[in-house]
């Protein structure tokens, strides 16, 4: 099998990211935070370790504000749920996955905010800071943003819209689901009041990882009451973090194993593993090149692009085409709509949807240029 569905979830992890978490399961998964014996005492520390990674990597100062999640629209939603309040505005743009707006139509349902989508301007899904800037009105509290699309791999501009939300005092939610370990994600140079993210996609964790980093002083309200290891008197859910989104035991396996992936990350080095994607993406487009028959929605020029390729042959629809890659050519995509409804919406696809095709650093130009012929023969082109 080709396995070109990273953006779904990375495949495959770094070997040590296996190990640690088979090692860890078998030698020392007690319960961290909990008990004070020496196994809880380990894996807490372990669970610390992985929460230190995560600073380094998107420039955070204190680890502690990073509470882990399951994935990455569980940390979305206590980001989204968790701070909005009766009457706020959130601007976002159409470009979002569904766990950015299905909280927000939820929550609008309930009659308890609005919201204004902005629309990109183009047909990769770029997506204008202006257009941001002039959805704002005076009760805006939260704007959400996707460091990337996962329809098309457009690289959307976070920092540009950072610096907006900053200089009006609104809440900065980005999604980095695509985002990150694949682009520079630094919460300060970009104004990043929260930042939720997956640990199964780029940074190369195990599923069921995930997190979100809030901003010193924003108010945020837990989504889930319980146990912590810490008040237990207290009849009220501690208020700061990580505590207060972190109820019930955490996933320390898989936490362990997402302290591997990033270790792995930082050892081959982020700019190594974008010059891959870069590399990987152009061997497509050339092999890819005088096709008519196969239209593509995705930034050619890879500086712009997270490291999708999103196609479609006009005629046929997207999930015939991933069925005939996978069944005749075994090769592994993602085709339909990447729970991103609005995004096919404003690109004219939700008819068809799209293919969508990403690589990982384990992929080879040959894989690109397998998928390119693939698809050329089943274009007839
Ligand atoms: C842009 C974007 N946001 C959110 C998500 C949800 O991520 P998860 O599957 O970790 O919940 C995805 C998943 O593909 C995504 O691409």
């Amino acid at each position: 099998m080709v396995y070109l569905d990273n953006a779904a979830t990375s495949w495959p992890k770094p070997e040590s990211v296996y190990s640690i978490v088979n090692r860890f399961m078998k030698n020392s998964c007690a319960n961290p935070g909990r008990s004070a014996h020496q196994m809880a005492r380990i894996s807490s520390n372990v669970v610390m370790k992985t929460r230190e990674a995560l600073a380094g990597l998107f420039n955070i100062r204190n680890p502690l504000d990073i509470s882990f999640a399951a994935n990455a629209t569980h940390a979305l939603n206590m980001a989204i749920q968790g701070v909005l309040k009766q009457g706020d505005h959130v601007v976002t743009t159409a470009m979002e996955h569904n766990s950015v707006l299905r909280p927000l139509y939820h929550l609008r349902e309930k009659g308890l905010i609005d919201y204004s989508i902005v629309m990109p301007y183009d047909s990769c899904g770029n997506v204008s800071p202006s257009s941001i800037a002039a959805a704002i009105r005076p009760n805006t509290r939260l704007i959400v943003l996707s460091s990337a699309s996962n329809v098309t791999g457009t690289i959307l501009p976070c920092k540009e819209v950072g610096g907006i939300a900053a200089e009006k005092g609104i809440l900065f939610l980005v999604d980095a689901a695509q985002g990150a370990g694949v682009l520079d994600l630094d919460i300060e140079a970009m104004n990043i009041s929260l930042l939720a993210f997956p640990g199964h996609k780029g940074l190369m964790g195990p599923q069921g990882t995930g997190g979100l980093y809030v901003a010193p002083g924003v108010e945020i309200r837990p989504i889930l009451y319980g146990g912590t290891g810490s008040r237990s008197f207290e009849t009220i859910h501690p208020d700061f973090m990580p505590d207060v989104l972190e109820a019930g035991t955490l996933n320390a396996p898989g936490i362990a194993g997402l302290g591997a992936g990033i270790q792995w990350l930082m050892e081959v080095g982020p700019e190594k593993i974008r010059e891959k994607k870069k590399l990987l993406l152009e061997a497509f487009f050339e092999a890819m090149d005088n096709v008519p028959s196969v239209r593509i929605y995705s930034e050619r020029d890879t500086g712009k692009n997270s490291g999708i390729i999103s196609f479609i042959i006009p005629g046929m629809d997207s999930s015939d085409i991933g069925n005939i890659l996978d069944k005749k050519y075994g090769i592994a995509v993602r085709s339909g709509f990447h729970c991103a409804p609005l995004a096919h919406e404003a690109l004219g696809t939700m008819k068809t949807g799209l293919v969508r095709i990403s690589p990982g650093y384990f992929n080879t130009i040959q894989d690109m240029e397998y998928a390119a012929m693939a698809i050329r023969q089943i274009a007839g082109g």
